[in-house]
């Protein structure tokens, strides 16, 4: 598993030196966005590793995504997140939610209408983005296209239309929020899943689970260890005269974020799961299952957990 590293609610000044110290201790994978407000901070980052010989260009992916007030206007918004990022082009890019906001409401990210609901533009679908996403595949700017936050009914819309599979859905996704649902109809498409949020996001509150301590416990290691360990394990059987690799895990990649040193030393470490430890961790969403991260759009983007909003699609 190549280990990435998230860049999210970073204040000020401690993003350049989590991505420089990620990459210099073996991170490869950096997740960036340009409604994070931080990719300058994290081309520095990057542009302090490659000097310093920590990685070469080509060892290193870097995501970033399209924001919501950019989906009319694709190009700009790469410029803008590659000028930032001091980069000539990035790995992957991907969007961020799929749903449009109004471009020229009264805020430059976050427009919002005089009763305080978000600004969003209903008139512009969000096939129609990923198609002008398709385009920047031939200028070389970006390696990959993909989405964030889609759901088995936001794919099923924009599968038939598209000529280039989303090579990534990037979701929220850990024990109390597994999306079996999802997961396996991007399988089943060849589409990769990536793992955000997989600690709970900020402050970690996954890490007090009852259920995962006693995993860690059992493992004589941290709960976040078991946490990141949750997604991406194979475990490789030999099998009479073959070898089988067997998905123990969920076969998916994880972005864990932390601007602490020594925590992101410590997210690099992944334990093997056996089906024992799998099923007490799949029990936790049957109890009691949690989304943390569902910004106010007010929009129904098909996930089961969360009904209710405008319907679009
Ligand atoms: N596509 C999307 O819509 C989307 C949405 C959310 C997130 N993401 C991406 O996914 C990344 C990860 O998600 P996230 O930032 O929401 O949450 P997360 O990685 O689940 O949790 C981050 C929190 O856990 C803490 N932490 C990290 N490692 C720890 C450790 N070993 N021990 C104890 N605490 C630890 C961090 O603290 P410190 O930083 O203070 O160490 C921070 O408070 C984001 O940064 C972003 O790149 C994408």
């Amino acid at each position: 598993m190549i280990p990435c590293t998230g860049t999210w609610q970073s204040a000020p000044g401690e993003v350049t030196k989590a991505v420089q110290h990620a990459l210099s201790v073996g991170y490869k994978h950096i997740d960036a966005a340009y409604c994070y407000a931080n990719e300058d901070e994290v081309g520095a980052g990057i542009a302090a590793a490659l000097k310093s010989g920590a990685i070469k260009r080509e060892d290193l992916f870097v995501t970033t995504k399209l924001w919501c007030t950019y989906h009319t206007r694709v190009e700009e918004a790469l410029d803008k997140s590659l000028k930032s990022l001091g980069l000539d082009y990035v790995d992957l890019y991907l969007m961020h939610w799929p749903v449009a906001m109004n471009p020229h409401g009264n805020h430059e990210k976050f427009p919002k209408l005089p009763d305080g609901s978000r600004d969003l533009s209903l008139d512009r679908p969000h096939i129609d983005t990923y198609l002008d996403m398709e385009k920047l595949l031939q200028t070389g700017r970006v390696k990959a296209i993909g989405v964030c936050n889609y759901s088995v009914r936001y794919l099923k819309a924009l599968l038939p239309k598209v000529s280039v599979m989303p090579a990534v859905n990037q979701i929220e996704n850990h024990p109390q929020l597994p999306q079996w649902e999802v997961v396996e109809f991007c399988k089943s498409k060849g589409i990769h899943v990536t793992a955000y949020s997989p600690l709970g996001s900020t402050g970690s509150p996954l890490m007090e689970l009852p259920e995962v301590k006693a995993v860690a416990g059992k493992h004589k290691t941290s709960a976040g260890t078991i946490l990141l360990s949750y997604h991406g394990m194979t475990l490789h059987v030999h099998f009479y005269d073959h070898f089988l690799i067997t998905q123990v895990a969920r076969g998916i990649s994880v972005l864990a974020k932390s601007v602490t040193p020594a925590r992101i030393e410590q997210n690099r470490i992944i334990v093997q799961l056996d089906e024992t430890d799998m099923s007490a961790l799949n029990k936790i969403s049957q109890l009691a299952p949690k989304r943390y991260v569902y910004p106010e759009f007010g929009v129904d983007f098909g996930f089961p957990d969360k009904q209710g909003g405008i319907v679009v699609v």
